[in-house]
């Protein structure tokens, strides 16, 4: 298999700006030496600039959690794609499931973010998943190939390339509920036949997708170890040093590629 495992951290709502570059550099520390492993930090939009001085220089590439699809203006609130890569972000995360959940976020404005993210030169981490009560009803396959279509609709071939997708069921982010590795893989097999369906079969297999909902070194290696699963987009672990490292050197050792 030609794919990268690819690591992301989600820092959320957390880290002032001395605690990010703390982070920052504890992380860049603990992973010198990896090479085989994409990674990939999200820090809340004030301590971009900050994370990016010190990853400047590495293999480690930086993202936001968040854009606006209007270039600039009377926006308040919002961030845009120039801001984000002024800041040193080369990745977005879009449509992540506390985004749909908070914020109202649909699979509308989900594709409008990402058209405007992939214009504009960034690379775009898309979240899907169903919450528990669609998974009890027998829903998630119809409710994730439903985002999957509605975040997709519209991409060039070309555009495709630089989208990750991350496979988060709802009921796991934050509950110390992992899917099991089984559960994450069926759903995982289900998106790549989607994007064969979609775009084409060489796209499908060169797509980068990642799972994410309690990833932690306890439990990474038997999901990275799936065969759709190629890498983790990670919340509360990503927020320690120690433990980040450890899902990095984790996915290091598996490194397929
Ligand atoms: P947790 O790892 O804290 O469950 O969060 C997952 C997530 O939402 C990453 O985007």
């Amino acid at each position: 298999m030609d794919r990268k495992i690819v690591i992301a951290g989600n820092w959320k709502m957390n880290k002032s700006n001395s605690d990010a570059l703390q982070l920052a550099n504890q992380i860049k520390i603990k992973t010198t030496g990896i090479n085989h492993t994409a990674v990939i930090m999200c820090p809340p939009f004030t301590a971009l600039s900050v994370v990016n001085e010190v990853v400047k220089n590495t293999s480690i590439d930086l993202g936001g959690q968040n854009v606006f699809w209007e270039k600039e203006g009377a926006y308040t609130g919002e961030i845009s794609a120039e801001m984000l890569k002024s800041a040193g972000a080369s990745y977005v995360i879009i449509g992540h499931s506390e985004r749909r959940q908070y914020f109202g976020e649909t699979d509308e404005t989900v594709n409008k973010r990402l058209l405007t993210a992939l214009d504009s030169g960034l690379k775009a981490i898309v979240c899907v998943g169903e919450t528990l009560e669609q998974r009890e009803n027998n829903e998630t396959m119809n409710v994730v190939s439903r985002q999957v279509k509605g975040a997709l609709g519209g991409l060039t071939d070309a555009q495709m390339q630089d989208v990750i997708v991350a496979y988060e069921p709802v009921w796991a982010i934050g509950t110390g509920k992992t899917a099991t590795p089984e559960q994450a893989q069926e759903v995982h097999a289900a998106i790549r036949n989607l994007i064969a369906d979609i775009f084409n079969t060489e796209m499908s297999k060169k797509l980068v997708l990642q799972y994410g909902g309690s990833v932690k070194p306890e439990n990474a290696e038997e999901l990275l170890g799936q065969d759709d699963i190629d890498g983790a987009l990670v919340g509360g672990a990503c927020l320690k040093a120690d433990s980040f490292a450890e899902i990095i050197r984790i996915a290091e050792r598996l490194n397929r590629a």
